[in-house]
């Protein structure tokens, strides 16, 4: 594993590789899981190189107390990464090499697809991470890009972006990783008391229940037993709980032939922000 810190010598690195090289990229914020290091190891099966971004952008934060309290441990992250062997390259630049002088998103306009669920609840996230992602696609090169569908909105988001830039990267997604208790892995877990991470289990099982009811109940029964259950539960705040179509993440009102959905929640344990979302039928 190597690691870089600005482009003008990442860029060296790539340009250094024989022509047959091909590199797989996975962005990340850093403080690395079990479910970043399944994103490598895939892009390491498809690639003879991958480069890892650990950057905390800060144009995705739309609250600026949970900019400064993500988890942040680049030694930890290296460390880990450093397991994965030489083919693993690290770009870990600052505000300025990313952005330049002015670290700004720029608008996008994905459509519906920013409208719902984390575009209705963080302002301005999708351009951010649309922004970032650009410049990082742009520097970076890769022919393929590999996303976890923990966050499954940010990923239908990133198929639209590399339409509208035009850029020539594949887009990978890859399943969620739970813990055993079935907590879906997230950098954000680190700043859960341990009895909060024993209480925000109940944001999956929630998820398996509303996937078990589903050839049971109409779609609108399950969203009120979902948002009953939140209701009762002392230890998470619900900020929404979804059942929407996969590919639209248009909100369902009922079943449809043919048409896949997921359910999705974002909640809150004390000032942590958690998400996760299964497919229910
Ligand atoms: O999913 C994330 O960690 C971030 O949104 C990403 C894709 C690295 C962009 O900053």
């Amino acid at each position: 594993m190597t690691i870089y810190t600005t482009t003008k010598a990442l860029q060296k690195k790539l340009f250094s590789l024989p022509i047959e090289s091909s590199i797989g990229f996975v962005p990340t914020m850093g403080a690395l899981h079990r479910g970043h290091i399944s994103l490598v190891e895939k892009a390491l099966q498809d690639n003879s190189h991958v480069v890892v971004s650990i950057f905390v952008n800060p144009t995705q934060f739309d609250n600026k107390n949970d900019l400064v309290k993500y988890p942040r441990n680049i030694d930890e992250d290296t460390a880990l990464l450093k397991n994965l062997g030489d083919s693993v390259i690290v770009f870990a630049p600052s505000a300025e090499e990313v952005y330049g002088e002015k670290v700004k998103a720029k608008k996008y306009n994905f459509g519906r697809l920013a409208d719902e669920m984390e575009g209705q609840h963080r302002k301005g996230h999708f351009n951010g991470v649309g922004t970032v992602l650009t410049h990082l696609f742009r520097i970076i090169e890769p022919s393929k890009a590999y996303f976890g569908e923990k966050d499954y909105q940010q990923l239908q988001i990133v198929r639209k972006l590399v339409l509208l830039e035009n850029m020539p990267v594949q887009i990978v997604g890859c399943p969620i990783l739970r813990e055993s208790n079935g907590l879906a892995m997230s950098s954000r877990n680190e700043r859960l008391t341990d009895a909060q991470r024993n209480e925000a289990v109940f944001i999956s099982e929630i998820l398996k229940q509303t996937r078990e009811n589903f050839s049971k109940k109409s779609i609108p029964a399950l969203k009120r037993a979902a948002k009953k259950a939140f209701d009762e539960n002392p230890h998470l705040e619900l900020e929404y709980f979804e059942i929407a179509n996969s590919e639209t993440l248009t909100s369902a009102k009922r079943k449809q032939k043919g048409v896949s959905f997921r359910a999705f929640v974002a909640a809150f344990a004390g000032d942590v922000r958690l998400i996760d979302n299964m497919a229910v039928n």
